[in-house]
C-alpha cells in the first residue's frame, strides 16, 4: 500500500522546562499514536505519552532535576534475546534506565547500563548542565535491551542553551526545529516490527533498517516555513541507519553545529551524513524558495515537504561568520594514548556474530582508567567492514584524525603499518563531538579530556544491535 506523503504537519513534541531549578517528572508509558493520517494507531513506548519524547529545555549553568518513572507494562512486546548479556532468562523482561547522552553528569545519573530499574519503580537524576549550549538527547540504555527500548519509542531532545548563542540572532523560537529521525519496520497493521534472526533461541541480529521513514515520529509529514532562515536540529536516533540528507534540487544550506554544539563557523553544503546517535543543527534559508515545495531527502527517497509561503517576511535572524571560539586541543596536551580495536567475530558455527572493543567482553575488569582532568588520544583501529559510530559517556572530543593502514600486517604482526595519508576531519567534524565515526580499514584518532567527575561510565558503537552483543565497554575515570 502506498500511503499519501505530505498529508501529515510534522509534530512538534511538547516542551518541558527543566530551566528553572525545579524538578520535572517524566512518566514512561506505552500508548498508541497515529504514525500517519490514514494508517491505525500503532502500539508504542514512550517517555512523557509520545514519541519522540517532550523536548527538554534547559539553560547552561542551571542544574536541572528530572524524575524518571517506568510506568511501563511488566510484558515487551518485542523479542528479547536472552543470550544477549543482561537479558537472561532470569532477569525482568521490561526494565528501563534513562542516559541523558552527550551530558557531563555524576555517574549515579549518567544512566548506567546494570542501574535498569522496574515497572512502578523511579529515579531521580541530577544535571548540572554545566556545558556549552548543544542539542543533546536523551534515551533507553537498560543492558541487553536498549535497542528494543528504543526501537519502541524511548528517546526524546534535550536543547541546552546559553547566553553566547543566544546573543548571535540565530533563527529561534518557532523557527528553531528539532528533527529527529528514525527508521522502523512496520507490519500490514501499522504495528512495529523488530526484525529476528532464523534461530529462535538466538534472535539477535546486526542490524536494524526500516522501511518507514519517521521524522518527529511521523511518516511524510510537511512543516509550513516562511520564505526566510530556519534553524534545525537534526538527530538520527535510529538503531543502525545513516542518514543522508539532501533538499531537492540541492541548494545549499549552512551547518551551524555538531553533536556538542556550535561550530567555529557555518559550513556551506548541500549534503549531511549522519550516523546514529550523532546531530548536526542547520539552517536552512528559504527566502529564495518562496511559494514552493521542497522535499528533505535521504538518499533518493523523500522523507518530509517543506511548504514555502509566498508572503513577504522580514528576517531579522543571522548566521555570523564566527559562531564560537572552539580550539583545537593539541596533541601535546595529551598525556596518555590507548590503542583500541574494533573487532568483529563471525562463527556462525559455533556462536552468532559478536563483536568486540578491544578484544574484551562487557564484564571483564575496567580497563581504561583515565585520570580525570587529563587528556588522552584513543586511536580507534577498525578491523571490520562496517563504520561504527564510537560514542563516550559524560565527556566532549575532537576528532584529530582518519588514516588507512594494513589490516593483514595488524593480525599477522600487531604492528600498524599505516597505507596513506592522515586525513583531518573536515570542518564539519571539527567542532565538539560525542560520537566519532569510526571508518573500516581506518585508525581514527580522537583526542579527549575527562573533564567532569569520577566514576564508572561507558563508551560503546552507538549502532544498538551492536551495542547489544558486546560492542560496549565501561570506563572509569579515577582521581588524580
Ligand atoms: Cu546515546 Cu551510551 O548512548
Ligand atoms: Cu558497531
Amino acid at each position: 500500500t502506498k500511503l499519501a506523503p505530505f498529508v501529515d504537519p510534522l509534530p512538534l513534541p511538547p516542551v518541558l522546562r527543566a530551566d528553572q531549578g525545579t524538578l520535572v517528572r517524566v512518566d514512561m508509558k506505552e500508548t498508541e499514536q497515529r504514525l500517519h493520517r490514514d494508517l491505525p494507531p500503532t502500539r508504542v513506548w514512550t517517555y512523557g505519552g509520545c514519541m519522540p519524547g517532550p523536548t527538554i529545555e534547559a539553560q547552561s549553568g542551571v542544574p536541572m532535576r528530572i524524575e524518571w518513572r517506568n510506568e511501563l507494562p511488566s510484558k515487551h512486546f518485542l523479542p528479547i534475546d536472552h543470550r544477549i548479556h543482561g537479558a537472561e532468562k532470569d532477569k525482568p523482561e521490561v526494565r528501563a534506565i534513562v542516559h541523558m547522552h552527550g551530558a557531563r553528569v555524576q555517574t549515579a545519573s549518567d544512566g548506567y547500563p546494570d542501574d535498569w530499574y522496574v515497572p512502578g519503580q523511579s529515579r531521580l537524576h541530577t544535571y548540572p548542565n554545566q556545558q556549552d549550549a548543544a542539542t543533546l538527547w536523551y534515551h533507553d540504555h537498560a543492558m541487553g535491551i536498549n535497542r528494543l527500548n528504543i526501537y519502541a519509542g524511548l528517546f526524546g531532545n534535550l536543547i541546552l542553551r546559553d547566553a553566547h548563542e543566544q546573543s548571535l540572532g540565530l533563527p529561534s523560537g518557532e523557527r528553531d526545529i528539532p528533527l529527529t529521525l528514525s527508521d522502523r519496520l512496520l507490519t500490514e497493521g501499522a504495528q512495529l516490527y523488530y526484525p529476528v534472526s532464523g534461530n529462535s533461541e538466538a534472535p539477535w541480529v546486526s542490524e536494524v533498517f526500516g522501511n518507514a521513514m519517521l521524522v518527529n515520529g511521523a511518516l511524510l509529514p510537511y512543516l509550513d516555513v516562511e520564505p526566510r532562515r530556519y534553524r534545525f536540529r537534526v538527530l538520527n536516533a535510529a538503531n543502525a541507519r545513516f542518514f543522508h540528507l539532501k533538499l531537492a534540487g540541492e541548494p545549499s544550506f549552512q551547518l551551524i553545529g555538531s553533536d556538542q554544539g556550535l561550530l567555529a563557523a557555518p559550513v556551506t553544503k548541500t549534503r549531511v551524513l549522519l550516523a546514529p546517535a550523532e546531530r548536526v543543527d542547520l539552517v536552512i534559508d528559504f527566502s529564495s524558495m518562496a511559494g514552493q515545495r521542497v522535499e528533505l531527502i535521504n538518499d533518493a527517497l523523500p522523507i518530509m515537504q517543506f511548504r514555502v509561503g509566498s508572503g513577504r517576511v522580514n528576517d531579522t535572524s543571522s548566521v555570523p561568520a564566527v559562531l564560537r571560539d572552539v580550539p583545537r586541543t593539541p596533541e601535546s596536551a595529551a598525556t596518555n594514548q590507548r590503542l583500541m580495536t574494533l573487532d568483529e567475530y563471525d562463527d556462525c558455527v559455533a556462536e552468532p556474530m559478536l563483536m568486540l572493543l578491544n578484544g574484551k567482553r562487557w564484564h571483564e575488569p575496567v580497563t581504561e582508567k583515565p585520570v580525570l582532568g587529563s587528556t588522552e588520544i584513543w586511536s580507534l583501529l577498525n578491523l571490520t567492514d562496517d563504520t561504527h559510530p564510537i560514542h563516550l559517556h559524560m565527556v566532549r572530543f575532537q576528532i584529530l584524525d582518519r588514516r588507512p593502514f594494513d589490516e593483514g600486517e595488524w593480525l599477522a604482526s600487531k604492528t600498524i603499518r599505516y597505507t596513506g595519508p592522515a586525513q583531518p576531519p573536515p570542518p564539519e567534524e571539527a567542532g565538539w563531538k560525542d560520537v566519532a565515526q569510526a571508518w573500516p580499514g581506518m585508525v581514527t584518532r580522537i583526542i579527549v579530556r575527562f573533564d567532569g567527575y569520577v566514576g564508572k561510565y561507558v563508551w560503546h558503537c552507538h549502532l544498538l544491535e551492536h551495542e547489544a552483543n558486546e560492542m560496549m565497554r565501561p570506563f572509569e575515570v579515577v582521581a588524580a
